[in-house]
């Protein structure tokens, strides 16, 4: 009887007692309660790892871009502007610090002036301009920075491509969102080796400095007296620094909660020419992305022989070499080069300061466009002939029967 008086309380105490602790433990650590949730035996946070999806391949794919210029690029870099425009794609343009506050005002204005940028609202220039060091990872940030802000504010699209003012399309954007229509979303298009050859010795060992990330003056990357040996964490891999990056790997490097691409960032901040690795050497070492890769960087560079420092300037004697490469994309082209009127007429069909006439715009002047635009709802694409060429190309790549042997080798 004595008991008895006690052991209701206690119950019921427990009871309580019990509540409570289960309480905490499944509100108060996220850990808990995620595992609980996903009925995971794995308490490891790199199980859950997961890779961005892509949009449904019935969505007509989408293009998101940044074109960077530096000092008196400004007008190069409007017609390569205009040359791009679609408005179904993004759009990020960038003068960097060398570039005078008159300049990059002059681009503002230019953008702001066009009534059909202003109507569809994808075109976005970054006032804050970085210093931007040639050879530098100064690049790298300048393109990751470009990329988050496509990232996070310019909504739906498929692929992040990284051009410069002295590139110019050698095909209509319809040609190219066509033909991307027909491939799986979560493919780069990144030109890459791990065979470092001579850069081993020149690239992989040596330590850089650059002044762009402290200095206010632009000033050439120097060299530090120490040497580092060639890593072992990871593999090194080099290639083009012109490339097209599939929405999850670029979402897998600004917020993937794998550390490799920040290891990876810091490890290339003293890394000569970081453009031409960085990205390459990311994607290579990472097991969910190293089968997306293509060997190829979409655009037409022309060397010297011997190669000099940089590709020469594309002339119309180029033009027909240009054709033939079958690639979207060309460079470098000087300003107000006559082949570009030319790359205008017979294969864009723009007209000086117009628009490339697609499924959204017949050709006509601004004004027209603005209507149209209004008028016509796109979904659907107005593929021309650079389509054909286009398509040799990607198909070559994605067709070949080895395509799957022949990643990041
Ligand atoms: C991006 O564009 C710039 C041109 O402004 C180029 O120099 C750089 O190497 C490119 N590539 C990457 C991966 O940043
Ligand atoms: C990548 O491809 C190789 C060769 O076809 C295959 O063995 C491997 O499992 C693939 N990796 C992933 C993550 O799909
Ligand atoms: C290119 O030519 C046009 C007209 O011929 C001219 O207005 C413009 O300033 C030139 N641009 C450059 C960068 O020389
Ligand atoms: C376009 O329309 C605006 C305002 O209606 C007008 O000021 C401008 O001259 C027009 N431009 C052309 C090229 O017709
Ligand atoms: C455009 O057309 C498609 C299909 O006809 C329709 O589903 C969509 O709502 C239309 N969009 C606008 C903005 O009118």
């Amino acid at each position: 009887m004595e008991g008895n008086k006690w052991f209701i309380p206690l119950i019921f105490a427990l009871l309580i007692s019990s509540f409570f602790i289960i309480c905490i433990l499944s509100t108060g650590n996220p850990f808990h309660q995620a595992s609980v949730k996903a009925k995971d035996p794995l308490i490891f946070v790199e199980s859950r790892l997961h890779i961005a999806p892509t949009r449904p391949i019935t969505t007509i794919p989408r293009l998101a871009y940044l074109i960077s210029g530096s000092s008196g690029d400004g007008e190069s870099l409007k017609r390569t502007l205009k040359a791009l425009y679609h408005p179904l794609n993004q759009y990020v343009v960038h003068l960097d610090l060398e570039t005078s506050d008159e300049e990059r005002l002059e681009l503002l204005k230019f953008v702001k002036r066009e009534p059909l940028f202003m109507k569809v609202g994808n075109v976005r220039v970054i006032m804050k301009s970085n210093l931007v060091t040639y050879r530098g990872p100064t690049m790298v940030t300048n393109t990751l920075h470009a990329a988050a802000i496509l990232l996070k504010e310019g909504g739906e699209w498929d692929w992040f491509i990284n051009l410069s003012a002295s590139d110019y399309p050698l095909v209509t954007q319809d040609d190219l969102l066509h033909t991307l229509w027909t491939i799986p979303r979560d493919v780069n298009f990144i030109e890459h080796t791990s065979d470092l050859d001579w850069k081993e010795e020149y690239r992989g060992k040596p330590i850089i400095i650059d002044p762009g990330f402290y200095s206010l003056h632009k000033s050439d990357v120097f060299w530090v007296k120490q040497q580092r040996s060639v890593p072992t964490a990871f593999k090194l891999f080099t290639g083009s620094a012109w490339m097209m990056l599939s929405r999850p790997f670029v979402d897998y490097l600004l917020s993937g909660w794998d550390s490799l691409p920040r290891t990876l960032l810091m490890y290339y901040a003293n890394f000569l020419s970081s453009p031409e690795g960085y990205f390459h050497t990311v994607i290579c070492n990472v097991d969910a992305f190293r089968n997306t890769t293509v060997n190829h960087d979409l655009h037409f560079i022309a060397w010297d022989n011997p190669p000099k420092q940089h590709p020469h300037y594309l002339t119309v004697d180029d033009y027909k070499e240009m054709l033939e490469s079958n690639a979207p994309f060309a460079r470098k082209f000087g300003r107000n080069e006559s082949v570009l009127d030319k790359i205008d007429s017979e294969l864009l069909g723009r007209k000086a300061d117009g628009f490339v006439p697609g499924s959204w715009f017949k050709g006509g002047d601004a004004n027209e466009t603005i209507s149209h635009y209004i008028l016509t709802n796109i979904t659907s694409l107005q593929p021309g002939p650079g389509t054909q060429r286009l398509t040799s190309l990607v198909s070559g790549f994605l067709n070949d029967k080895d395509f799957h042997k022949k990643h990041c080798l």
